[in-house]
């Protein structure tokens, strides 16, 4: 059986084999039997062994060391699935990756291998795939199937039971469940022959997260369609898997958050700043939806990208600050990390300033700015049941945060010290006092400097605590 097996093998694979052989001191019969016995023994291991090998931390649970195969599809959607593969490998799960024809057009493999560790695999007739694993044993060996995205031609193969390439061939030899994140133009999902497709899939057990209704990567296309956001997608791959409870400390609460500086315009190519680099709010946001909140972020000009899985509001000035923030009420929290220019120019110049020639500079009169964090903390009907501030302080740090967070009127204040020793702005940790208001007192708590995320991580939990008592 040996001697017909090296027969039909490539001339690349012989020549690995003939190497691998010699190298253990064994024919190259022997070496397939001892490669065949420990595919045979291992198989399920392996993948998972491997993917630790690559540097993996070690998996947090039993649960969260599952194998999930992730099958990429042929959408635009597919740039999200880099940042589900770093959201899955965060948590620990080994991710193999099978990529469809379509699907590298929009990713490449070599992006997608850098995140998850291994080379994905792309086609049936790879006669080097099927010899490292074979698309039988790459459809066996996990614990979950994740289809993301799954495009309607996809779908429509699944439903018929075809098997035409590597992805369609794992799909339909899996014995494992299968998560689905469609994605597609709004017209193509709800199409009747898709809808057809759908419920012939849900009755054959696969289970679905999303699409969501919103506006397409395509421009000027908005509907139902756009693929569930990667954490969506984790936490219905922990919820398939038991890895997590699927109900979030934060599931189901809305946060409004504001971050960065404000830019105050002087004419239209000059305007006042100030050094916020917005990570502190961003890092908030992120940490937020993590523990399932629904996070509208109000952010200022950054050079940040969006979080994913939060809806972001952009915007200039204060006063299109204040604007946004009213407009994302209701919320169950809100946090403003922005650092809000105090003042503008009471006459913003309609064309560029320019020198007349007395050599005398021009007054620039400033009038103050709404302040949001007060505003929104007197509102009288939205007002959010927990409004936390910001305090960015560069002497007397406590003493000052005491007396905005009785001026401002919120619960909570988060002081920070920003003098150029404090190294706060623009930096990336940060060292924070907790002040709280309880009754007449006003209890201070001072954590540990840590990174923006620790920060943002420490917050969020609190703010759990407090809303219903969950502890992440
Ligand atoms: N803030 C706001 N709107 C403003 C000014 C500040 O929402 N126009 C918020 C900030 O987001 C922060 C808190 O108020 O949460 C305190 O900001 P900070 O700049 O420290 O205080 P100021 O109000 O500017 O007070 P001062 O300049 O006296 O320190």
């Amino acid at each position: 059986m040996g001697s017909l097996t090296v027969r039909n093998l490539s001339e690349d694979v012989k020549k690995r084999l003939r190497l691998r052989a010699a190298a253990n001191g064994r024919s190259m019969e022997e070496e397939i039997r001892v490669l065949l016995a420990e595919g045979a023994a291992e198989a399920p291991v392996a993948a998972k062994a491997a993917s630790a090998a690559k540097g993996d931390k070690a998996p947090a649970t039993a649960a969260a060391a599952s194998q999930i195969l992730l099958i990429i599809s042929g959408g635009i959607a597919a740039y999200k699935s880099l940042d589900l593969i770093r959201r899955l490998r965060e948590r620990h799960y080994a991710v193999r990756v099978v990529m469809t024809k379509a699907a590298q057009e929009f990713v490449t493999p070599m992006a997608v291998g850098a995140l998850s560790g291994e080379k994905p695999f792309t086609d049936l007739f790879d006669q080097h795939s099927e010899f490292d694993v074979g698309h039988i044993r790459l459809a066996r060996d996990n614990d979950l199937v994740v289809v993301a995205p799954a495009t309607a031609d996809l779908m429509a193969k699944m439903a018929n039971g075809h098997a035409d390439d590597l992805a369609t061939a794992a799909l339909l030899a899996t014995n494992s469940k299968i998560l689905l994140a469609p994605a597609m133009n709004p017209a193509m999902w709800t199409n009747k022959a898709t809808q057809r497709n759908l419920k012939t899939l849900l009755a054959d057990g696969v289970v679905t997260v999303g699409p969501n209704k919103g506006e397409m990567a395509e421009s000027g296309e908005a509907g139902t369609g756009r693929m569930a956001e990667p954490l969506e997608i984790v936490a219905a791959v922990e919820k398939l898997l038991g890895g997590g409870t699927g109900e979030k400390p934060l599931s189901g609460k809305h946060i409004v958050i504001t971050a960065g500086p404000t830019h105050e315009p002087i004419d239209p190519v000059r305007y006042i700043a100030n050094r916020s680099s917005g990570k502190q709010g961003y890092a908030i946001a992120r940490a937020a939806a993590e523990l399932g909140a629904n996070v509208t972020l109000v952010s200022g000009p950054v050079t940040l990208g969006d979080v994913p899985g939060v809806k972001m509001v952009r915007v200039e000035s204060a006063r299109d600050m204040l604007k946004a923030t009213e407009a994302a009420l209701p919320a169950d929290v809100a946090i403003f990390a922005a650092a809000v220019a105090d003042w503008r120019t009471a006459n913003e110049g309609e064309q560029k300033m320019k020198k007349d020639g007395s050599g005398q500079p021009p007054k620039l009169a400033l009038v103050e700015n709404p302040d949001i964090l007060a505003t929104v903390s007197k509102l009288k009907s939205k007002r959010p049941a927990l409004v936390v501030g910001f305090a960015a302080e560069t002497e007397k740090v406590i003493e000052h945060a005491k007396a905005k967070l009785k001026r401002k009127g919120c619960d909570w204040i988060v002081a920070n010290d920003v003098s150029a020793e404090g190294g706060a702005m623009g930096g990336d940790d940060n060292a924070v006092h907790l002040i709280s208001a309880t009754g007449m007192e006003a209890k201070v708590e001072s954590w540990p400097t840590q990174s923006k995320d620790g920060v943002a991580r420490q917050l969020v939990a609190r703010i759990a605590t407090e809303l219903n008592g969950k502890t992440t």
